[in-house]
């Protein structure tokens, strides 16, 4: 797909969207492990539920992603609940955080493998990773339909070999899986 029509895709899917998305889980259920008042980013974050999150619990945070539509949405409701999020239209992949920039990173449901050594590198010391996207093996076909943005078995823990692993979820097709955390993989993993 070309920028433009990237660009044009996601601007309309963030227009059409009815909610400011969901926050992710690995945030909500590993918020309690980043330090009050860091410095968090949240990579192509959408409509920015999980900037809001971040920024609710107490966290410095900035939020960038490739639509306008997104960050208009963003930076609206920020407004409107009195928080402040440094919102930016960025392009990821073509501007990438600087090494050491941040003490918190959040991606969720954006694969873009070759920023992965990136992204480590732009934490600081001790800093943290958080990750969720969906997994190739899955229990209903909920995401993307290109097997290029899902993730291998235990890809997120090859992805990231420099980072201490502190908290890793893959289900698969284990047990009953009418029940349980099915469809994705989170990992939560410090820059030491
Ligand atoms: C599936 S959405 C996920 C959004 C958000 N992280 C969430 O969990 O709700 C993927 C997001 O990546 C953004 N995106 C795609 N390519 C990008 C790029 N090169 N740079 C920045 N954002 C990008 C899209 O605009 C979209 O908001």
């Amino acid at each position: 797909m070309k920028d433009n029509e990237l660009l044009a895709k996601w601007d309309s899917r963030h227009a059409e969207a009815e909610s400011l998305g969901r926050v992710a889980t690995v945030l909500e259920q590993n918020i309690h492990l980043a330090t009050a008042g860091c410095r968090a980013l949240d990579l192509a974050c959408g409509r920015g539920a999980n900037a809001l999150f971040m920024a609710t619990s107490g966290l410095e945070v900035t939020a960038w992603d490739l639509s306008p539509v997104a960050i208009g949405r963003l930076e609206r409701a920020a407004g409107e609940q009195g928080l402040v999020i440094n919102t930016a239209v960025r392009d990821v992949i073509a501007i990438p955080p600087e090494p050491r920039s941040f003490d918190l990173i959040l991606v969720s449901f954006f694969l873009e493998r070759s920023l992965a050594p990136v992204i480590a590198a732009a934490l600081r010391p001790g800093g943290l990773l958080f990750y969720q996207t969906y997994s190739r093996v899955a229990v209903s076909d909920e995401g993307p339909s290109s097997e290029q943005f899902r993730l291998d078995d235990n890809e997120l823990l090859t992805l990231f070999p420099t980072l201490k692993v502190r908290v890793y979820r893959e289900e698969r097709l284990l047990g009953d899986t009418r029940r349980g955390w099915r469809n994705m993989a989170m990992l939560v993993a410090q820059r030491v």
